[in-house]
């Protein structure tokens, strides 16, 4: 399991929003949490910004978790690389879930494992919602059917041979994806869609965090 957890957020602003806290305690912990405590799940490697990695280190501890905190890179793809360094020898599947997703659930986690084990790799995602256009300048311009459109999510993951191949050979060929499947499809492997979940956010701008911390309350008195 790889959590990128490198980036600076800069379309939220402010602290890097993997150490904000959601319902008292860092996104960064409660993304960690759904995968500590899921059965397929073996090892967590978390990239975090160079300047992090000890506070990081400590932070996770204080809370209980066991992860193999490594710097990351400047991009997400360059973190999931420094990540892929630090898989424990013997791995046989590497899931990736952006640390700014904490509303992922146990079900999902295990629909992906399920379709990686079956068909080498897979990944979250819903169907496209809205309706989707260009822009052009101040108006718009064409309208992009949605029909057969995919709003991607994480967890997105592979055969860790397929995923070390993929990420090689972007690097090699100097392209920088920002998902995972664009690198495992160039690189020829099949992805097979598992239906995501709407409230599996990405956590990207400020509005987004009151909505999150009433998710969280929410899910928190479900389950108390
Ligand atoms: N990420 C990373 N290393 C980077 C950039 C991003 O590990 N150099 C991680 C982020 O921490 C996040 C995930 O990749 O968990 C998805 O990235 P995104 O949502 O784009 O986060 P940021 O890059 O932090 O935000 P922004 O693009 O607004 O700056
Ligand atoms: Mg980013």
């Amino acid at each position: 399991m790889i959590v990128p957890a490198a980036g600076a957020g800069t379309r939220m602003g402010g602290l890097p929003k993997q150490f904000r806290l959601l319902g008292g305690a860092p996104v960064l912990v409660r993304t960690l949490e759904a995968f500590a405590a899921h059965p397929a799940i073996d090892a967590l490697v978390v990239p975090v910004p160079a300047a992090e990695q000890r506070a990081a280190e400590a932070m996770l501890s204080a809370y209980g978790l066991a992860a193999h905190v490594v710097v990351g890179g400047a991009t997400r793809q360059a973190s999931v690389g420094e990540g892929l360094k630090a898989v424990p020898e013997g791995t046989g599947i590497v899931l990736v879930h952006d640390a700014a997703r904490p509303f992922v659930v146990a079900d999902r986690i295990a629909a992906v494992v399920a379709a990686v084990r079956a068909h080498g790799a897979a990944a979250l995602a819903v169907p496209v919602a809205d309706t989707l256009r260009r822009g052009r300048g101040e108006t718009f311009g064409e309208t992009v059917s949605r029909e057969g459109l995919y709003a991607m999510q994480t967890p997105q993951g592979a055969r860790l041979d397929w995923l070390r191949a993929a990420h090689a050979a972007a690097e090699a060929d100097g392209i920088t994806g920002t998902d995972e499947v664009e690198l495992l499809q160039r690189a020829g492997y099949p992805v097979q869609v598992v239906e995501g979940d709407p409230r599996n956010l990405k956590l990207t701008r400020p509005t987004d965090w009151a909505l999150a911390e009433a998710l969280w309350e929410r899910r928190a008195q479900r389950e108390g």
